[in-house]
Parts: C-alpha cells; structure tokens; sequence
C-alpha cells in the first residue's frame, strides 16, 4: 500500500469548537470538551470488512487502557484496514480517561464508514486511519485554539507562560512516556501559569521534539490570553490561568532542563552539583544536537492528519522536467494513447509516473482541471492514484503513483509472459474487476474507463492489479467529431455497440473486462490472429470451445495443470464470456461479476449465450480484421471513431 501524502485544495468536514469550559476538579472529570475532529471524506471500499475492522480495533484500544494511558491498535488482514490511536493526558484516572476514550469512539462513528477520523478532547484524542501513521508528528493542519480572554497580567502572564511553554518543549522529548505537567506562578506572586505537553509514544523523541517546536509556535500566538491548546498529528500542548490537572500531577521537569533552552544556568549548576564531567560531556553533545537540527517549518493547512484527504498537487513544470531528466528516452516508460509516459524522482527521493498529454482543443483543456479534480479524488488499491499534475502551454502533465512491475500486457504475452501462476492471474482478474466496481457504482459519480486493456492495468509489488488512465476518456481531442460518437476504445477491446454507434455505458467497461479476463487466462492476445493455424480471435475461440464444453483449452500453456483448479478457471471463463455478451444489457455490472466470480452457484442461472450473434458484431469483427490487416497485429493503437468507421 504504497501511499503518498501530497495534500492541498481539499474541504472537508473539519472544525474547530472553541469552547472553553473553566477546570472545576481533577478528578472525575474525563475532560471531554472538544479541541478538534475530522471525518475522512473517503468511505471505506467493503463497509462489512471496515466495520468488523473498526471494531475490532477499537475494542482492543479499550481493552489497553485499562492499564495506560496510550495505545494503538489495528486490523489489516482484509480489505479496508483500519489503524487506531489512543492518547490520554496522564494526569486523568485510568475511569476518566476510559470515559473520555467512550466520548470519543461515540463521536468518531458519527463518521460512519468515512477511511479515517479523528476527534481531539481536552483528556484525550482518537483517531484512526486506513494505512498507519503512528510515526506521523508534525502535519499539515496543525493548529492552535485560543480563548479570547485577556490574563490580567498580560505582559507578566505571557512572560511567565512562554518560558514555561518553552521549558516543556525542550524536556518533554526527553522524559520517558513524553508527558510532562507543570506550572509556574507570576513572578509578582498572584496567578500561576499551568501548562503540559505531550507526544504519541510511538514517535522517536526528535520526532516529538519538531512536533512540539510547532506546537511552541502555534501556541505562542495564543498569549497573552487566559487559555491556549496546540494540536498536532503527534503531539498536543496547552496553558491555561486555571487548573487542569491536581498539585500532585505536576511533572519535575529541572532534570531535563540541560542543554539550551532558558534554563541553561540550572541545568549547569545541577551538572556541577552531580558528576560534572559526565554531565558536561551529555551537555555538550545534547547542545550540538539541538543546534544542528534544523527545526522543521510550521505549516499551517485547514486539517490535521491531511492523509486521509489528498487532492491534487499542483506541481511546477520546471520540477517534473529535471525530475524526468528533461523528458529523455531513458526515462520513457512508454506510449499510451494519451501521450508518453516517463518515470521520474522527485527531489524527496520518491518516483512517480508522469503523463504528458497533447490536448489541442481548448474545450478539453478548459475540461482537464475539473476531470483532474475529480480523477485526484478517486482512491481505491485497484486504481492508480493521481498525486498531482503541471501545465506549460498545451502541454498537461499528470503525475501518478509508479508501479515497478510495469502493464499486465508484459507478464501475459511480452517480455514476462509464463511468470503468473493462476493465483496470481485470479487475483489480476477479481483487482480489476473491483476497480471498476468501484468507479462504477462506488465513487460518488460514475466514471467510466472506456479503454480497459492489459496494457492499462498495472501491477504492484505484489502483482495485484491497478487500473491505470480512468476518467482521461473523455480528455482526448474531438476536433472531428460530435460528442456522441467520440471512440476512446483500443480495437479488440472495445463492446461493438460502442465501437459503432458510440453508445456508451458502464457496459462497455464490462465487455472490455470480459476480454481482459480472457487474456489473462489464456495468455493470448485478444487482437491476435498470428499464432492459430485458423484465423480466430480470442473470443471468438473462447465461444467455439465454450460450445463444445472444452473451454479449459483456452487456458494458457505456460501454467503448470497441478497449479489451479479446472472448474475454478472454467467458472472465470464464463464469467467472461458473460460480460462480453452483443448485448449491453445481457452483461452483468461489475458488482454483479464480483459476486459470480466469488460464489460457487450463481453462475448455473446465467449461462453465457452467444445466441445472437448480432449485426454490430460481425460488422465489427470484418472491420478488425480488415484494419489489424493492414496496420500490424501489434496493434495497440487508439483510434478515433471517425478513423475507424470512415472508410
Ligand atoms: C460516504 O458515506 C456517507 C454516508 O454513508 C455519504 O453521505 C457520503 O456521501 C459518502 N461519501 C462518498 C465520497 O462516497
Ligand atoms: C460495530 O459496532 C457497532 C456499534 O457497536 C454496531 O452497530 C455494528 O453492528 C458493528 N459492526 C460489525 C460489523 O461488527
Ligand atoms: C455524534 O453522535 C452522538 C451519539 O453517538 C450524538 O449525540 C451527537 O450529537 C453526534 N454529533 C454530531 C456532531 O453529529
Ligand atoms: C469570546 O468569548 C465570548 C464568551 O465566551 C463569546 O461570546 C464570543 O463570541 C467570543 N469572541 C470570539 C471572537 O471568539
Ligand atoms: C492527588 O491528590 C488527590 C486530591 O487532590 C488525591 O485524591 C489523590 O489520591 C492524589 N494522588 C496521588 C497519586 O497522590
């Protein structure tokens, strides 16, 4: 689950309550008022596995604190994982700090199926996500509260409370467990200054220590106001002229006072009083630690934990072309019908895939900003991820995620053809298949690909598939044509009512998915006439042997027989000839497919019928073979309807 974290432009549910309860009592007091929340605007893929996940976890969180005050907790093996995070202040009873966890877990399913939420109490906070960030410190979004009530010393009472703000961040990542409450009285005597710092226990200490340098200079803005709190993904901070926590929850923070900070001449006077050379030795090193940190940036955003909510990046052209070596043929990873393809680094040290399109016409380019918006928001394991995008002139960029292993079409049929055990091909098959369940039905409109082909699937790490190029369809120049019949299907694998009339509907996904199954059982090329003694196409072999109940010989003859289960691989090759029906309507959604390909029955009430060979077919198939004839059977080409048909 290789994630990136880029983040901007993106709204969301977010919102800070500035309420400021005055501290009554220490004790029995779960501290529920509401720092922050934040709901995911993504929902989980399979509510069933995500809720039974959530669960879970936080089940397991509860069952934790019963004997701390921090724990994490996840549940990763199905789909939808879910990582949580609990953090209680310390200085809450182990029954205040389960009652402030009881708060927050009623609050964070107020999100419902949402990949990740959050909620921040004054007593503790709780979030969870679907990918781990239990090393996450200092993010995007952090932010302070403030009370907009004036101490009534202010310039004494923001002297006081600075210096002690600035003494918690300094020892607090030292001190085992990263708590430390303290307070300090003004120094004419009257009020006091209570404040605390805190950091998740599973950061390193110099992650706790940029979290709360961030945190000092959130907070800072607050005074000279009565009340202030800093929040953070991996720390949280707050003063206050009144009480939060009892006179014997105070932290002696002196011994981590050495080594910079205001306390320079205690932390001396407390080394000459100890071992001196040991604790000058300490010192000194602890010193030139700190001064060759350099002290990450705040940065302020509208969220915190901005990696569940990713949008587009707008990235500067200059960047993606020294980061591509200026385009060169080295970096080429390949052709698509939208335009190259080039792998680059990114000065972070990250590589991604960067597409430029060609797009003449100005009404596609007034519709790229949109369609990138939408695409950017569309995150799903099967499906690419789009991190960001750049333009120059006519020229888009667009910057995906990189998958290693490259398009499925090299491992069925190019340079790795027989490396894919049945396995690995069925899990191909049920990814895809997902994929597009999902940008059919699943995200919140409709997308459909158009041009689903093996070499538009690519695989992980972990040879599980993602669809590349959905939702660039509908960018692709239509200077000749009308709307309606734009054709951004690939010969073979297009659904002929598409490739004719252009009617298009989720349907033409389906059958595309139909003949990419296909390909992948049988290692074949659907446009591929060359190797067969008889002049036939994938599917229309598939059908002719489906006829005479010997479908198993399509399977392809690199895999080993012992390697997979006959009737499992005849189940996926009706399922596939199913969805490649002439008729729209007789093939089933996505979501029906999923479930044909995962249950054992369902298939015997809807036995593939090739019936009706209908008209568009056999126009279709003459005019593939006349065009493969004459271009290659190499082809891959993307062509226009009006290319297509225009003869
Ligand atoms: C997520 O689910 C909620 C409630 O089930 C729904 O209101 C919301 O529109 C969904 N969001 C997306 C992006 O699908
Ligand atoms: C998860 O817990 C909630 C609240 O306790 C409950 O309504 C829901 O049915 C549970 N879901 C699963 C899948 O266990
Ligand atoms: C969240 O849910 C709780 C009950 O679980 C309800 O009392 C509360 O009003 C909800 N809050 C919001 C903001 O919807
Ligand atoms: C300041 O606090 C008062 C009372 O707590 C509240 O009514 C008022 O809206 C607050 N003003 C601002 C600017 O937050
Ligand atoms: C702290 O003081 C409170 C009374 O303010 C008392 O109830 C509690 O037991 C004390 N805790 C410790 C650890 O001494």
């Amino acid at each position: 689950m290789g994630t990136c974290w880029p983040f901007k432009l993106m709204v969301m549910v977010g919102f800070l309550a500035v309420s400021i309860i005055s501290f009554q009592s220490a004790n029995a007091d779960p501290q529920t008022t509401l720092v922050n929340k934040g709901c995911s605007q993504y929902n989980a893929s399979n509510t069933g596995n995500f809720f039974s996940n959530l669960n879970a976890t936080l089940a397991d969180l509860r069952n934790q604190l019963s004997n701390k005050h921090f724990a994490t907790a996840q549940q990763a093996r199905s789909s939808d994982p879910v990582y949580a995070m609990v953090q209680c202040r310390d200085y809450l009873s182990t029954a205040d700090c389960v009652s402030c966890y009881n708060t927050a877990v009623s609050q964070i399913r107020n999100c419902s199926a949402a990949n990740g939420a959050r909620v921040i109490y004054d007593g503790c906070f709780l979030r969870y996500e679907s990918t781990t960030f239990y090393d996450q410190t200092t993010v995007q979004g952090n932010s302070q509260i403030c009370s907009n009530q004036t101490a009534p010393q202010p310039a004494n009472f923001q002297t006081e409370a600075e210096t002690l703000l600035q003494e918690l961040k300094l020892a607090t990542p030292r001190i085992n467990g990263f708590f430390a409450a303290t307070k300090r009285q003004l120094s004419n005597g009257g009020d006091t200054v209570y404040a605390l710092a805190q950091c998740a226990e599973t950061v390193s200490p110099s992650g706790c220590q940029d979290c709360l340098t961030v945190a000092d200079g959130n907070i800072q803005g607050c005074l000279p106001n009565t009340d202030g709190r800093a929040f953070d993904a991996g720390c949280f901070m707050r003063y206050s002229a009144t009480p939060f926590f009892a006179d014997n929850q105070t932290t002696n923070i002196n011994p981590y006072l050495g080594g910079g900070g205001s306390n320079k001449k205690k932390a001396i006077i407390g080394g000459v009083v100890g071992g001196v050379g040991l604790l000058l030795i300490i010192f000194a090193l602890l010193l030139g630690y700190l001064l060759y940190r350099k002290p990450k940036k705040a940065q302020r955003g509208d969220i915190l934990g901005a990696t569940e909510l990713q949008g587009p990046v707008t990235y500067s052209y200059k960047v993606l072309k020294s980061a591509t070596n200026d385009f060169s043929e080295e970096n080429k990873l390949g052709e698509g019908g939208f335009g190259e393809v080039y792998k680059g680094t990114l000065r972070n040290g990250s590589v991604v895939a960067v597409k430029k399109l060609n797009i003449r016409s100005g009404r596609a380019k007034a519709e790229f900003e949109s369609e990138v918006r939408l695409i950017s928001n569309v995150h799903h394991r099967n499906l690419v991820r789009l991190l960001g995008c750049a333009n120059k002139g006519a020229e888009l960029l667009l910057v995906y995620e990189y998958m290693a292993n490259g398009s499925l079409d090299r491992f069925l049929y190019g340079e790795k053809r027989g490396f894919l055990s049945w396995k690995q091909r069925s899990n191909i098959i049920l990814g895809t298949a997902r994929g597009l369940a999902y940008l059919h039905e699943q995200y919140h409109v409709c997308i459909i690909h158009r041009d689903i082909k093996s070499s538009n699937i690519l695989l992980d790490d972990d040879f599980l598939p993602k669809i590349a190029d959905f939702g660039l369809a509908k960018l692709l120049p239509d200077d000749q044509s009308h709307l309606s019949t734009r054709f951004a299907g690939t010969l073979g694998y297009t659904a002929p009512e598409y490739a004719v009339h252009g009617h298009l509907s989720e349907k033409v996904d389906t059958y595309s998915f139909g003949i990419v199954a296909l390909e992948v059982i049988s290692g074949r090329r659907s446009n591929d006439m060359t190797v067969e003694p008889i002049s036939e196409y994938l599917l229309e072999k598939a059908w002719k042997l489906y006829e005479t109940d010997s479908h198993i010989q399509l399977v392809d003859e690199t895999m080993d027989p012992n390697d997979y289960n006959v009737a499992e691989v005849k189940k996926f090759i009706e399922v596939a000839l199913i969805c490649t029906q002439s008729q729209p309507s007789e093939r089933p959604t996505m979501t029906e497919v999923l479930i044909m390909l995962s249950s054992d029955q369902s298939i015997e009430q809807r036995r593939p019928s090739n019936s009706t060979i209908s008209s568009d077919r056999r126009f279709f198939r003459d005019t593939l073979t006349s065009l493969t004839d004459t271009t290659s059977s190499n082809s891959n080409a993307t062509a226009s309807f009006t290319e297509f048909t225009g003869r």
